[in-house]
């Protein structure tokens, strides 16, 4: 059976892009079938608490002698890494917050980017995740193309691709929408339609890629 996990973390419950993408993927994975499954956490409404511990960071056999964690963080870390395993494809809604990751979603990659567990530290391979499908939605107010004033500024989406992709294996797909804030702030007047337009082609691409990954 083909399983999705779903990840949203916009704050934003009433008009949030990257929450409005992800639900166009997930749609689309549904109509595949009954048999395509989805687990879905809003890391938003329901936020896991921050690492506890250091020891989380690592697996058991890598911890030094005075790391320990609570056996309740230990098992909340063990219901977060196996949602992920039991994953075939993964989807994360990314809004840019402060050039970067909502602390929510940050807590999460936290949990499951492990040394020796999700990714590999030593002469041990511990890659799971490699070569599966995260398809990563970032939703940012302003721009950060090559050429806009801000080129350079986004340390939101490198973050996903260096964690997700290079430390878990991942093959990350990232579906970008940009300058949401333009009917917001005055001096972006002018790119609302272009705003409008990223909107319209990332969901078709959301839609298009939910139904076929
Ligand atoms: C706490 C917070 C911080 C933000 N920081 C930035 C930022 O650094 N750069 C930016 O372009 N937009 C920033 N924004 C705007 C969001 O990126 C924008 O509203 C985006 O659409 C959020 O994604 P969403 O539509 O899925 O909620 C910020 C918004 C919030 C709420």
């Amino acid at each position: 059976m083909p399983h999705l996990l779903h990840l949203d973390s916009s704050a934003d419950l009433a008009g949030s892009r990257s929450r409005a993408i992800t639900a166009a993927f997930a749609k689309a994975w549904s109509d595949r079938g009954a048999d395509h499954t989805i687990t879905y956490r809003d890391l938003h409404t329901d936020p896991l608490p921050r690492l506890s511990s250091t020891a989380l960071h690592w697996a058991p056999r890598l911890r030094t002698a005075d790391e320990t964690a609570p056996a309740a963080d230990e098992a909340l870390q063990q219901t977060i890494l196996d949602e992920l395993l039991a994953a075939d494809v993964l989807l994360v809604g990314a809004p840019m917050y402060n050039y970067s990751l909502p602390s929510t979603l940050k807590t999460w990659i936290d949990y499951v980017h492990v040394p020796g567990i999700t990714t590999t530290f030593d002469a041990t391979p511990s890659q799971p995740l490699a070569g599966r499908p995260a398809v990563v939605v970032t939703s940012a107010g302003g721009s950060y193309v090559e050429g806009s004033p801000t080129a350079g500024w986004d340390h939101l989406t490198p973050v996903l691709e260096i964690v997700l992709g290079t430390a878990l294996g991942m093959a990350v797909t990232v579906i970008a929408t940009e300058l949401t804030l333009a009917p917001r702030i005055p001096d972006l007047a002018a790119q609302v339609p272009h705003s409008e337009a990223l909107l319209t082609t990332a969901l078709d691409r959301a839609t298009a890629l939910g139904a076929t990954i």
